[in-house]
């Protein structure tokens, strides 16, 4: 693609913006209608696509959007792979409008799904609602032409339905609303200290005991406060096969996340034998209803290693990703280091330390899966202690842990919590709920550069993309989740999707003025994202303790 970007003009806001775009008639300006004649003529392999645009255009519009019979208005689906090279990759796609016809190429399906957003985008607001504008017939459509293909593949948002369940209505919301943002990576985070969420057909009280807690903190883990009543649910294997067809109808891929061997004591909750149980009477504890991170871990026996093999035998029959997470994060050690259990296994094994059965537990699994045909990809404390190849590394903790695994020719995908931990508050003032961890603007996401400079070309290869991470402590419903999670996922699909200069040249008020667009979308898709300006939906809670601002770690 072209060295020099082309950048949208705000009278047309694209958001991400696209590689490059160009009028396609003298003196631009609208270039087609849409109206109850339009049809669609879906070639060979454009079926789905074309089924998306009528079931959320036409839904939006109010028009059929037929199938093409003989009319000249039309909007053209094709895909081309030769355009792969042409465009800088295989998810890319052209979109062309005239006075005559609207064609949409793709490179691949992908692509041609991509190109299908950017149409939607190009229709206005009122695209984006459920139900049509009474009144409205037709819809003027610009007349451009627009080549475009990502920057990277991996564009990721983990959304955390452990600490606080989303049900499955709100997950398949999420994922039209990534589909909108042209981001095409669910990192589904289902289990955890405070909650495990997947029905495992062969262990029964990961569904009837752990997936629920009797109460919950409110506000971070130094807050006095509680919810006194019981939180849970989980998603049926038939909710979880829903979740992955819709995500794979829009070309996103779901990556599930099962914590081992932290962060797991909700699964010891239910099944006290997977806990260290000759450090602490394990039968007595409980689905953790603190915030912060557990010293109830998993246990280094075999039994825990059949345990979960059965659980990951469930995990890879549900989700065809090549990827499975297994978290390997935060993982304390405390009970491992009085436990005569671990103490022989680290002998046995001849290990040093219990860091290294920290490695030897996951490279257990990096093993299991990779016999399997799948890869494992775990948060950067898994390079502690030596990765088989072809593991890869969630880097959250800054850029360190990718740019060592890059290094070590591991792939990485980039999600450093001082940028794009979406949980973190927006803004320094009074009136952000819950105020923890780093303040980061929309602006500071806009600026999050994925690469670091230190890589060389060739280590850079590595990083297969980037990620925004919801974690939802302080986020126990789905207006919380859309008000951290908005604006700032449309700066970061920018990121993510185009080729931004570097981060002090980006035209962020460019950005702003489309974003006055992209907040109209926001509305029509019914997303409660902090206002840019004005009163704000939320408070400050009172007697929920804030924290200082800057300098100070994230305190989940
Ligand atoms: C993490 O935030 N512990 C991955």
């Amino acid at each position: 693609m072209s060295d020099t970007p082309l950048f949208p003009e705000p009278d047309v806001p694209l958001i991400p913006a696209p590689d490059r775009i160009s009028a396609s008639l003298p003196g631009g300006g609208a270039g087609y209608v849409i109206d109850a004649d339009t049809e669609i003529e879906a070639t060979e392999g454009t079926g789905r696509v074309a089924q998306w645009l009528r079931a959320t255009v036409g839904a939006a519009t109010g028009l059929p959007l037929a199938p093409l019979t003989d009319s000249g208005s039309r909007i053209l689906l094709r895909i081309v792979p030769g355009l792969a090279d042409e465009l800088g990759g295989d998810e890319g796609y052209r979109l062309s409008a005239d006075g005559y016809l609207i064609a949409i190429d793709g490179a691949s399906e992908a692509g041609l799904f991509w190109g299908a957003q950017t149409f939607r985008q190009l229709l206005g607001p009122e695209a984006f609602r459920r139900a049509p504008v009474s009144g409205r017939r037709e819809w003027e459509f610009p007349a451009v032409t627009i080549q475009d293909a990502p920057r990277f593949r991996w564009r990721g948002l983990l959304l955390d339905v452990a600490r606080h369940f989303m049900p499955k209505d709100g997950v398949l919301r999420y994922l039209d609303l990534m589909a909108a943002h042209k981001l095409n990576v669910f990192h589904f985070h289902l289990t955890d200290d405070q909650g495990w969420r997947i029905e495992i057909k062969r262990y029964p009280e990961l569904a009837e005991t752990a997936s629920w807690r009797a109460r919950s903190k409110f506000g971070h883990r130094a807050s006095p406060l509680w919810e006194e009543k019981p939180h849970g649910g989980y998603y049926t294997q038939d909710d979880i096969r829903e979740i992955v067809a819709y995500a794979a109808e829009r070309h996103i891929t779901v990556v599930p996340e099962i914590d081992v061997p932290g962060h797991s004591q909700a699964a010891i909750a239910a099944y006290p034998e997977l806990g260290n149980t000759d450090v602490i009477d394990t039968t007595a504890l409980s689905v953790w209803d603190n915030w912060g991170i557990s010293s109830n871990v998993l246990a280094p026996t075999d039994t825990t290693l059949r345990f979960y093999e059965g659980v990951f035998e469930e995990v890879l029959e549900l989700f065809p990703s090549r990827f499975i997470h297994i978290g390997g994060d935060e993982c304390r050690k405390e009970q491992w280091s009085e436990s005569v259990t671990a103490k022989t296994r680290i002998s046995d094994l001849g290990l040093a330390d219990e860091d290294e059965l920290q490695s030897w537990f996951v490279g257990h699994f990096d093993a299991w899966l990779a016999a399997r045909g799948r890869r494992l990809i775990g948060w950067d404390e898994i390079l502690e202690g030596g990765l088989a190849q072809g593991a890869a590394v969630s880097s959250w903790r800054g850029y360190g842990g990718g740019i060592a695994a890059a290094r070590a020719g591991h792939d990485v995908v980039m999600c450093p919590e001082q940028y794009v931990y979406l949980d973190h508050r927006q803004a320094p003032g009074e009136d952000e709920p819950v105020p923890i961890g780093f303040v980061r603007t929309l602006e500071d996401v806009y600026r999050f550069e994925p690469v670091p400079p230190q890589l060389t070309a060739e280590e850079a290869r590595h990083v297969l993309g980037t990620q925004a991470n919801v974690w939802t402590e302080v986020l126990e419903d789905t207006a919380r989740v859309d008000y951290q999670t908005f604006p700032r996922l449309a700066a970061f699909a920018e990121v993510a999707w185009s080729r931004l200069p570097a981060p002090a040249e980006r035209d962020f008020a460019g950005f702003e003025r489309r974003m006055a667009a992209h907040y109209r979308r926001l509305d029509a898709l019914g997303v409660a994202y902090r206002p840019p300006a004005g009163p704000r939906p939320w408070q400050k809670r009172p007697g929920v303790p804030g924290r200082p601002i800057e300098g100070t770690p994230p305190n989940r």
